[in-house]
């Protein structure tokens, strides 16, 4: 079988690990992490937990010619503010953003192939300016590059998330995007059945939210935004790390418990969730969409994969042109 090594930047939990491993297994081929990278000790634990592998800390103390060859490089970095780039020209500017030191990696390690992860306010930052010098930057290092912003909801789960993902590879490639996947997973499944009273909102606040508001659905997630405005959709907004306690309520009563928040996000049963509420919160809050990126990945394991059959990919280029 054959072997693709990749690594895996600001790791979090894994959730880009996951989905290598499970695009690697429907396409006959094994996946192999050879390095990662976290600063945050709890990801740390919980990476150690589930793989095996200890993260690496912080990335920006390591010379990338100690980070070991690989096939494919993720990285979902942290939404830093992004003001620094956006004045910049180029490369060499870039100096001091988290950009830079993945920029830097690719430059040393030249992997086959990369995907980075961004919040989809990459997009406008900065006019635009911001993903210009980004998307310059990987062009300039050889890299052929493009980005599209997908929503989670859009891949099977029941979660409003939307990311831009940058894929790039060493060669000029014919990757397209993956269609959406409908329909998303229903809550219902998603929702466990006997749920602690402490996930359970406070009388008050669930009084003040059913005389705010009544959903046109049987089982909704409420979402209260930053104005106080309440909705209600079949799916859940977007799960956020920094979020305030009562900011997502099932059926505006309680707050998700950590599966239901590990489910939302795609991660399987098996998966070892912290024991701290506040640090899954977190963790889940942090993590990328697993159904999302696994269906980017396995429109690229083509490019990167010797073993794998092209003609699927090229017919459906054909049918698409
Ligand atoms: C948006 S999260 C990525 C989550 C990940 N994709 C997942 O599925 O869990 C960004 C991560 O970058 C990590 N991080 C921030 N600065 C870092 C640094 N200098 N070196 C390594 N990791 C860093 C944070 O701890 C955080 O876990």
């Amino acid at each position: 079988m054959e072997n693709i090594k990749f690594i895996d930047l600001f790791c979090g939990i894994g959730g880009f690990h996951i989905a290598m491993n499970e695009a690697c297994e429907d396409l006959n081929l094994e996946a192999n992490c050879v390095f990662a990278s976290d600063i945050d000790i709890h990801c740390q634990n919980s990476y150690e937990d589930n793989f095996k592998l200890r993260p690496y800390g912080d990335i920006t103390t390591i010379d990338p010619k100690d980070i070991p060859d690989h096939d494919i490089l993720f990285a979902g970095f942290p939404c830093q503010p992004f003001s620094i780039i956006g004045q910049m020209k180029g490369f060499e500017d870039t100096r001091g953003t988290l950009f830079f030191h993945i920029a830097n990696i690719i430059k040393v390690k030249k992997p086959k192939s990369f995907i980075l992860e961004n919040v989809k306010q990459l997009v406008g930052h900065d006019s635009g300016n911001t993903l210009k010098v980004i998307m310059k930057t990987l062009k300039d290092l050889g890299y052929s590059a493009k980005y599209s912003v997908l929503n989670a909801l859009d891949y099977g789960l029941p979660q409003k998330r939307e990311r831009i993902i940058i894929v790039g590879h060493k060669d000029p490639i014919l990757f397209s995007y993956p269609s959406p996947i409908r329909p998303f997973k229903p809550l219902v499944e998603i929702l466990e059945k006997n749920v602690d009273k402490k996930y359970f909102a406070s009388d008050y606040i669930r009084e003040k939210r059913k005389q705010a508001h009544q959903s046109s659905y049987k089982i909704s997630i409420w979402h209260e935004n930053k104005s106080g405005n309440i909705s209600s959709y079949p799916y859940s907004c977007a799960l956020r790390s920094g979020a305030s306690h009562s900011y997502l309520l099932v059926n505006g009563e309680r707050r998700l418990t950590p599966r239901e928040m590990f489910r939302l996000q795609g991660f399987p049963e098996t998966y070892k969730i912290t024991k701290s509420d506040s640090q899954a919160k977190k963790q889940a809050g942090n993590a990328v969409p697993v159904n999302m990126v696994r269906a980017v990945i396995k429109k690229l394991l083509p490019y990167v994969a010797k073993s794998v059959d092209m003609s699927e990919v090229i017919q459906e280029y054909e049918v698409n042109l």
